[in-house]
C-alpha cells in the first residue's frame, strides 16, 4: 500500500471568475447554445487540415464521436429489429457548428459503432438551412419515423418527418421526405418562430392519438408544446401546453418519459403505465439538463409536477458539469430507458479547427427513479463492462486526514473505477447551509479538495501528472440538514491543464442520502482520456467533464483515492479495470 502526503495547500486558481468572464464567448460551450441557434457565426465552415498531437492524445478512447467534425445533440435514437440508432447533429464540413445534418451510426451493443452516411441532408425548401433535432417512434404497425425540426428558405422552424425507404435494411440507410412535408409550422399566437423545435418521440394517448412535445417559447416564456394526430402526418395544435413555465425562457430538446418509483426497468410511454408510474419532463436551458417529476394527468392532457420550484436554480439536473440536450429512448431489447447527451468541448475554437472534431456523447446511461420518487438514478449501460480489462482489487484501506492512495496496474488514461467509500462516523459532518444549492460550482470552488472537513473531501484524483501539477479531483463531502444528510458531489477542473485557455470550472451537485441506512457512499467515475465521467452515491449525483492535460500527451498520468476530512473514511472495496479501445465509428457501413 503506497500512502503519500497529501500536498498542502492544493493551489486555487484566484483568476476564475475574471477568467470566466473574458472566457465566455470564446467557448462553444457558452456560446453554442440556446437562443442563439438561428444566429451563429459560420466561423470556419472547411477546417484546415491540421495535424496535430493534440488531435489523437485527447480523442476518447470509448466514447461515442464520429472520426472528424463538430457533433451536437443526440437525435432519434432508438432500438429497432435488434439494431441500436445513434443519429447526432453533425457538420460534415468542419469542426465547428454549422451545416447541420443527421449523421448516423448502428450498434449491437451501444459501445461499438458502425458509421453509415448522414440519414437527413437539407435538400427541400423545409430543411435547406438545417435538419436539426428530432426524435424517433416507432408507431403501432412497427412503422419507424423520424420527427425533426428544419429551418426551412426563411430560416423559420419547422417540423418535418422522414420514414425508412427500405425497411428490411437492417441498418436503415436511406430515408425519404413525404411531399407534405412541413407537417407543423410555428403559427399561432404567442408563438415565434426562431423558437419553435426539437420534437420529443411521439406517444398515444387515451383516445388513441399520436402526441409529440415540441420546445418552444411562448409569450416569451418557456413552454413544451403539445400536438395531436391520428396517423402522425396531420397535426393539431392542443389549445394548452403540456408544461409551461414562465420561471425560464426557451426550452430547447425536451424529453418525456414514464418511471416506476424504485424500478430500473423501463417503461414504452405508449404502452399501458402501470400504476404508481411517474412521469418526468425534461428539458435543456441554462448550458445544462433539468427535470421535474410529476404526473401526466390523462383528464387534462397535462404533465403537473410533483413540486414547482420559481428559482430555476433548484431544479434537478440530468448532470452537474458539461452534458446537454440529452435524449432517452425505450429500450425493448433489454426492458430499459436508456438516455444520451452532448459534451462539448471546452478547449478554444481555435483548438476545434486544429484537432478537427468537436464534441463527444457521454457514455448512455440506464435511467431510472428512485424508490422515494424524488430523484432519477442513472448507470452507465452494463455493455461498457466489455471493456474492462486487468481488474485491480483493494479492500480495507483506511484513509485518515491527508492520505492518499496510489491506484497502480490500470492504464489511468482509459479506466473504469468504482469505489466504495465506507464512513467510520458521521457526527463530525458539518451544517449544511441552503444557500450553496444557488451556486453549487462557487460551493465547489471555494470548498475545493484541500479545505478540510468533518466528514470529506474524500474521493478520487484523476489524471494526475507525477508532480501534481496537473490534476482532476472527483470527491464527496457529508452534510447535516437537521435530521438529514445531504451529499455533495464535486468535479474539480482547476487544475487539470496546463495548457492555457482552457475552460475549468469546479462542478457540482448535492443529493439527500439515508447515511445512517447506507453507511457507504459509491463512487464510479469512467475516465477516457479528455472526458472524466462520474456517477455518485449509485447515480443520484452525475458529473460529465472534458480535459486537457498536458500529461495525456506525455502518457504520464497517475490516480489515487484521498481523504482530506477529519473522520477516517475506509475504502471496503475498489475495484479498477484499464478500458479497451470500442470500435467506434472506424467502419463504415
Ligand atoms: C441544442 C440545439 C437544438 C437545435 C440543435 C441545432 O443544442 O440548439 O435546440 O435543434 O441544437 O444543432
Amino acid at each position: 500500500m503506497v500512502m503519500a502526503p497529501l500536498p498542502q495547500p492544493w493551489p486555487h486558481w484566484p483568476f476564475l471568475s475574471l477568467f470566466l468572464i473574458l472566457f465566455s464567448c470564446e467557448s462553444n460551450l457558452h456560446c453554442r447554445n440556446g437562443v442563439e441557434a438561428t444566429q451563429r457565426v459560420f466561423l470556419y465552415p472547411q477546417s484546415p487540415k491540421v495535424s496535430s498531437i493534440v488531435s489523437k492524445a485527447y480523442r476518447t478512447g470509448y466514447h461515442f464521436q464520429p472520426p472528424k467534425n463538430w457533433i451536437n445533440d443526440p437525435n432519434g435514437p432508438m432500438y429497432y429489429n435488434g439494431i441500436y440508432h445513434e443519429f447526432y447533429q453533425y457538420n460534415p464540413n468542419g469542426s465547428v457548428w454549422g451545416n447541420i445534418v443527421w449523421g448516423h451510426s448502428v450498434s449491437t451493443d451501444l459501445i461499438n459503432w458502425i458509421r453509415l452516411e448522414p440519414a437527413i441532408e437539407g435538400t427541400t425548401p423545409s430543411d435547406i438551412n438545417g435538419c436539426w433535432t428530432g426524435s424517433a417512434t416507432i408507431l403501432t404497425d412497427d412503422q419507424p419515423v423520424i420527427i425533426y425540426t428544419g429551418a426551412d428558405t426563411e430560416k423559420r422552424q419547422v417540423q418535418n418527418i422522414v420514414l425508412p425507404k427500405n425497411r428490411s435494411d437492417p441498418y436503415l440507410r436511406e430515408w425519404s421526405k413525404p411531399k407534405n412535408n412541413p407537417l407543423i409550422q410555428p403559427v399561432g399566437p404567442g408563438l415565434n418562430s426562431n423558437q419553435f423545435r426539437d420534437p420529443t418521440t411521439g406517444w398515444i394517448g387515451p383516445d388513441g392519438l399520436w402526441r409529440i412535445a415540441v420546445g418552444s417559447e411562448l409569450n416569451g416564456y418557456s413552454a413544451a408544446l403539445l400536438y395531436k394526430s391520428k396517423d402522425f402526418m396531420q397535426w393539431t395544435r392542443v389549445d394548452h401546453p403540456l408544461y409551461s413555465s414562465n420561471a425560464s425562457n426557451m426550452w430547447e430538446c425536451p424529453d418525456f418519459f414514464a418511471v416506476l418509483p424504485g424500478k430500473n426497468n423501463g417503461l414504452d410511454l405508449s404502452a399501458a403505465i402501470p400504476n404508481g408510474a411517474k412521469h418526468v419532463l425534461k428539458m435543456s436551458l441554462d448550458y445544462c439538463d433539468k427535470y421535474m417529476i410529476g404526473v401526466y394527468d390523462l383528464k387534462r392532457d397535462m404533465f403537473v409536477p410533483d413540486t414547482i420550484l420559481d428559482d430555476r436554480r433548484l431544479w434537478l439536473r440530468i448532470d452537474y458539469g458539461n452534458y446537454y440536450a440529452s435524449k432517452s429512448f425505450f429500450d425493448s431489447n433489454k426492458g430499459r430507458r436508456i438516455i444520451w447527451g452532448w459534451t462539448n468541448e471546452t478547449d478554444s475554437t481555435s483548438d476545434d479547427v486544429a484537432k478537427g472534431w468537436a464534441g463527444i456523447h457521454a457514455i448512455p446511461r440506464t435511467i431510472w427513479l428512485d424508490g422515494d420518487g424524488k430523484r432519477l438514478l442513472q448507470w452507465p449501460v452494463e455493455e461498457v463492462e466489455s471493456l474492462r480489462r486487468n481488474e485491480v482489487n483493494h479492500q480495507g484501506i483506511e484513509l485518515k486526514k491527508g492520505d492518499l492512495f496510489e491506484i497502480k496496474g490500470t492504464d489511468a488514461l482509459q479506466a473504469d473505477v468504482e469505489i466504495d467509500f465506507e464512513l467510520t462516523s458521521i457526527d463530525a459532518a458539518d451544517p449544511f447551509d441552503p444557500s450553496w444549492l444557488l451556486d453549487t460550482e462557487k460551493h465547489c470552488r471555494e470548498a475545493d479538495a484541500s479545505v478540510h472537513g468533518g466528514v470529506g473531501p474524500f474521493g478520487l484524483v484523476v489524471l494526475a501528472s507525477d508532480n501534481m501539477d496537473e490534476h482532476t479531483t472527483v470527491h464527496f463531502r457529508v452534510y447535516k440538514s437537521e435530521q438529514k444528510y445531504i451529499v455533495l458531489l464535486c468535479s474539480d477542473l482547476r487544475r487539470s491543464s496546463l495548457r492555457p485557455g482552457m475552460h475549468t470550472p469546479a462542478y457540482g451537485g448535492f443529493f439527500e442520502y439515508d447515511l445512517e441506512k447506507e453507511k457507504k457512499i459509491s463512487l464510479r467515475t469512467l475516465i477516457d482520456r479528455s472526458a472524466v465521467e462520474s456517477f455518485g452515491g449509485g447515480g443520484r449525483a452525475c458529473i460529465m467533464a472534458r480535459v486537457y492535460p498536458t500529461a495525456t500527451v506525455d502518457g504520464a498520468t497517475h490516480m489515487y483515492a484521498f481523504n482530506n476530512g477529519s473522520s477516517t473514511v475506509k475504502v471496503s472495496q475498489l475495484k479498477a479495470w484499464s478500458m479497451r479501445r470500442a470500435q467506434v465509428n472506424v467502419k463504415k457501413g
